[in-house]
């Protein structure tokens, strides 16, 4: 009697052992605060040691550590690049969201798609999941600092507002046109340009590899936009013309999804002109295509949008983000794949031609 009893006790201590270490299924249609997204970071490292590292590329002003995924096969050639960040504006929390989507995505997609995997041959994502982080981690303490846009640090020389507008810090006509110099505004771009420690860190890192990168993709919300270099009215792009194809195209692909629209354009076309962005400097590096996102919606929830919008966001942009990317990825690759093939062929030819002359 009192065995089963002690069984049963046993049985029962078991089952819940069990339940606790079963892994929870993380859920990517729900907003995460920045434990739960560094906490994602290091199990993505784990499940898939074979195609993901951690790279540590800055701090942030409260010293917090920048981290992104580097994903993508290890081929032991250089290959090129697509980086993609999110979270740049703290309040945008959509953006997080749709970065640790995309992952999970290519993730998934790599092991039976074999375009996926070509482009994983060829090129490594470099995902970052939150650049600002401390803003992040604000937008997430109460209700009255939900809306916080801007980075932490401190105003200069006396000024008591707190925060600079990172995507108005970046060395790209910084300070002419769409911020501010007073410490105070939303728009505020900061002392001097890069003055930030979170953009010295996407511009050291994109910088010292600029070559390498196809494709730079920053993801913002809202307004249901694909916004193009430059944000300067005076400023053209010499490709334009290709970047408003492409991102027309993607537009198109983003309403075959869930038939929202998308307008495609330079802010100051469709938005609003403005100096200093992270999109505007990584064209003027050289990377060809350089795409802001402003994911949902159009106003009606803005900045809070909805949990139960945070699938069909995620779902049409990285339909999307992956126009984009496959066009860049044919641009560079599939030209040589051709060249490849076609002198293959022609080799074989000659070889048959002279074995038969031989004859
Ligand atoms: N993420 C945008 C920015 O970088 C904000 C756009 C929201 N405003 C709007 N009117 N849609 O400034
Ligand atoms: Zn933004």
């Amino acid at each position: 009697m009192l065995n089963s009893v002690g069984l049963s006790i046993l049985v029962l201590l078991s089952v819940a052992g069990a339940t606790t270490i079963e892994r929870v299924e993380y859920d990517y249609y729900k907003y995460h605060d920045m434990q739960e997204i560094a906490n994602w970071m290091n199990q993505m490292a784990k499940d898939h040691p074979d195609v993901v590292t951690i790279v540590d590329y800055g701090k942030t002003y409260e010293k917090r550590t920048i981290r992104l995924l580097k994903i993508g096969l290890n081929t032991g050639e250089k290959k090129k690049g697509i980086w993609i960040d999110c979270g740049i504006h703290a309040r945008e929390w959509i953006a997080p969201a749709f970065c640790q989507y995309f992952v999970r995505q290519i993730l998934q997609a790599y092991k039976t798609d074999t375009d996926m995997k070509t482009m994983m041959t060829n090129m490594d994502f470099y995902v970052t999941p939150v650049l600002n982080m401390d803003g992040y981690i604000y937008s997430w303490n109460n209700d009255t600092t939900r809306l916080w846009r801007k980075n932490r640090s401190p105003g200069t020389s006396g000024c008591k507002c707190y925060g600079t507008d990172l995507n108005r810090n970046f060395d790209a006509n910084w300070g002419t046109i769409g911020v501010s110099p007073d410490c105070c505004s939303n728009v505020y771009c900061g002392s001097s340009p890069v003055s930030e420690p979170e953009a010295q860190a996407v511009t050291y890192f994109v910088g010292s590899r600029k070559d390498d990168f196809l494709c730079f993709l920053t993801i913002h919300s809202y307004g249901q936009l694909l916004l193009v270099p430059y944000g300067h009215p005076n400023v053209t792009a010499s490709n334009y013309n290709e970047l408003m194809k492409v991102g027309l195209e993607a537009a198109d692909t983003i309403k075959k999804v869930h038939g929202m629209n998308y307008t495609v354009g330079t802010s100051p076309d469709v938005l609003y002109p403005n100096s200093g962005s992270s999109r505007d400097w990584a064209r003027m590096q050289g990377i060809p295509f350089c795409y802001t996102f402003e994911l949902r919606d159009k106003g009606t929830f803005g900045f809070k949008l909805p949990e139960d919008q945070i699938q069909p966001t995620c779902e049409e942009a990285f339909s999307g983000a992956m126009h984009i990317i496959t066009y860049v990825h044919s641009k560079t690759f599939s030209g040589a794949v051709a060249t490849t093939a076609v002198t293959l062929w022609t080799l074989l030819l000659a070889v048959c031609v002279t074995s038969t002359n031989l004859m």
